[in-house]
């Protein structure tokens, strides 16, 4: 049975994607993160449909040491393995509204994108990836090659350079 995390699961893209996982019969486990994930009404009643099945974990991707806290308990929760890892945590901008002019752009605001949108799903890739080289590959599949977990960065296309 297959362990998946879910960052960024509080609202948007992450709550669905939790939803989607947790009917499905060959998932033992959602782990739903978020800066606030503990307290969101959303999770706590997705946890309620789908008992035994939602853990919910704080983490916040751009505190490199809240990283690497939680990496033992979602160890305990995970029993040591982690089959696919959705990392839908991003912002447009600190105040939630791009910037659409240089004269709104900031030090600040530029700071805390690159942090959570970059900086935050290496640091990630760090720290659960001893995690996802421990499955036995149950999302996916490779032709001719066996594989271990899954880690799938979520982006857009406005954040392309290339158009
Ligand atoms: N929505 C779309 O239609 C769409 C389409 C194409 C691509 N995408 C891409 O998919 C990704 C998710 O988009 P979305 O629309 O679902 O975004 P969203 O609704 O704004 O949700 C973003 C999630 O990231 C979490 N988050 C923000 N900062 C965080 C931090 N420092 N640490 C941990 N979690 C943090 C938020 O939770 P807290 O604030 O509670 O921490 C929230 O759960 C983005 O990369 C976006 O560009 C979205």
């Amino acid at each position: 049975m297959a362990v998946v995390i879910v960052q960024g699961a509080s609202r948007g893209l992450g709550l669905q994607f939790c939803k989607v996982l947790a009917s499905r019969a060959d998932v033992a486990k959602v782990i739903a993160t978020s800066r606030r994930a503990e307290n969101e009404a959303a999770l706590h009643s997705m946890q309620s449909q789908f008992p035994n099945k939602m853990v919910l974990i704080n983490v916040d991707v751009t505190k490199e040491n809240n990283i690497k806290q939680v990496v033992p308990k979602i160890m305990e929760e995970s029993t040591g393995k982690i089959d696919l890892l959705l990392n839908c945590s991003a912002i447009l901008h600190p105040s939630g509204k791009g910037e659409t002019s240089l004269r709104d752009v900031s030090f600040e605001g530029l700071r805390t994108t690159f942090e959570t949108n970059t900086i935050g799903p290496v640091l990630t890739a760090k720290y659960f990836s001893p995690l996802l080289l421990k499955s036995s590959g149950l999302f996916g599949k490779q032709a001719g090659k066996k594989h271990s977990g899954i880690l799938v960065n979520l982006t857009a296309k406005v954040s392309s350079i290339s158009g």
